[in-house]
């Protein structure tokens, strides 16, 4: 059972011993396997829980400036970029707080290089590869798709990698097996297997879902270890997102409103799936909420009502034991990662609360609806 004592609603609760449990977990696959997890700030970046996450992973990677920013201030060690275009305002400053810059493309690279160059620091440049393949169903998602425009395929390359390319990075995973990530290494050797002795580092992304339940932890130690032997000059680095906070919180929403019409009755909620939850119809998925079930003919059933005025910003549908009420508290489940990081106020619907359930029990309210998230942005 959650506890939702003085929690506001509607909050997004982070638990930080969930948080811990997948932090040792990242990192006994870390020391094992003998490579680098950083985390993927586009996943989860609620910076008032890097205290922690800092004991765990040496670093962020960014795929902006805003992000890289927020990772060199907040989070400190190593500051990793991608992006698939870079601004040119923005690079000079990109490069104050990164280590690591990888581009999306042969051009980007070569457009940059000068300033790289001519910077104070030593910054060490990547290229995006796409291994053609990915074994993501939803197009949405899979960044192999025919044409994409993320990374260059081993067609546009030559026999040696573009002069100062000290790294290569490939993203093709989302919440994907071990044993998609050994189908990735097949796809690495043998497409760019030749450009491996010409790189120091090898990044795989994300999409690694190393912390869900039944995930074949030894065979992704060993498969890396494996990779490891074979290139023992390089250094592998991991950066996910959604596994750093997989499972560890919820969105806690309070029932205003139920409404019948054709039949069909409609809690009106405090959330907003296109506002809070906008995987949820992306992808889509049914999102899991304590005590609910899939529809059982008899049981009091509906569908979850946005609180935007989309007419698909709905969720359903569910079936509970007992008739829902007007003030009930519903906890959405696995509501931490791809959720808070992108957010919007369409309609003005405000954002939720932010809270940290901390070890001690304690709660943390680390962040209030204000007005000014609404207008800043208009
Ligand atoms: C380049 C890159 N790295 C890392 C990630 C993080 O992936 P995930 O949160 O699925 O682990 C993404 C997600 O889209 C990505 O595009």
């Amino acid at each position: 059972m959650v506890d939702l004592t003085s929690v506001p609603s509607p909050c997004f609760l982070l638990e930080e011993k969930l948080l811990r449990n997948n932090l040792e977990l990242l990192h006994y696959v870390q020391k094992e396997a003998g490579v680098k997890i950083i985390l993927a700030l586009k996943g989860f970046a609620m910076y008032h829980t890097f205290d922690l996450v800092r004991q765990y992973l040496p670093g962020t990677t960014a795929s902006s400036l805003n992000e890289a920013r927020l990772g060199f201030e907040e989070f400190g060690g190593e500051v990793h970029a991608y992006s698939p275009a870079y601004l040119e305002r923005e690079f000079d400053e990109l490069m104050t707080y990164c280590g690591h810059i990888t581009f999306n493309s042969i051009n980007q690279y070569f457009h940059f290089k000068p300033r790289i160059e001519a910077f104070s620091k030593k910054i060490s440049c990547g290229l995006r590869i796409n291994p053609e393949y990915s074994p993501v169903k939803t197009d949405l998602y899979n960044p192999c798709v025919k044409g994409s425009r993320l990374g260059v395929t081993s067609k546009q390359l030559s026999d040696r990698l573009p002069e100062g390319i000290e790294g290569l990075h490939s993203h093709n995973l989302c919440e994907s097996s071990a044993e998609a990530l050994e189908e990735t290494l097949q796809n690495i050797r043998v497409k760019f297997g030749k450009f491996l002795s010409q790189i120091q580092w090898l990044n795989l992304g994300g999409g690694h879902a190393i912390t869900r339940k039944g995930y074949n932890i030894d065979l992704l130690i060993k498969t890396l270890k494996n990779f490891k032997n074979e290139y023992s000059h390089l250094e592998i680095i991991l950066e996910p997102g959604s596994a750093v906070a997989w499972e560890t919180g919820y969105l806690v929403a309070t029932v205003l409103d139920i409404v019948e019409n054709d039949g069909v009755l409609s809690a009106m909620l405090d959330v907003s799936f296109t506002c809070h939850m906008p995987d949820t119809l992306e992808m889509p998925y049914k999102p899991r909420i304590h005590g609910a079930f899939e529809p059982i003919e008899g049981l009091p059933t509906y569908k979850m009502g946005g609180l935007s005025c989309l007419a698909g910003d709905v969720m359903g549908d569910y079936s509970f034991p007992k008739p829902l009420q007007i003030g009930d508290k519903l906890i959405f489940d696995d509501m931490i990662h791809y959720t808070m990081v992108k957010t919007t106020n369409f309609n003005g619907v405000p954002l939720p609360y932010f809270a940290i359930r901390k070890e001690s029990g304690e709660l943390q309210i680390v962040r209030e609806p204000r007005y000014e998230h609404f207008k800043d942005r208009l």
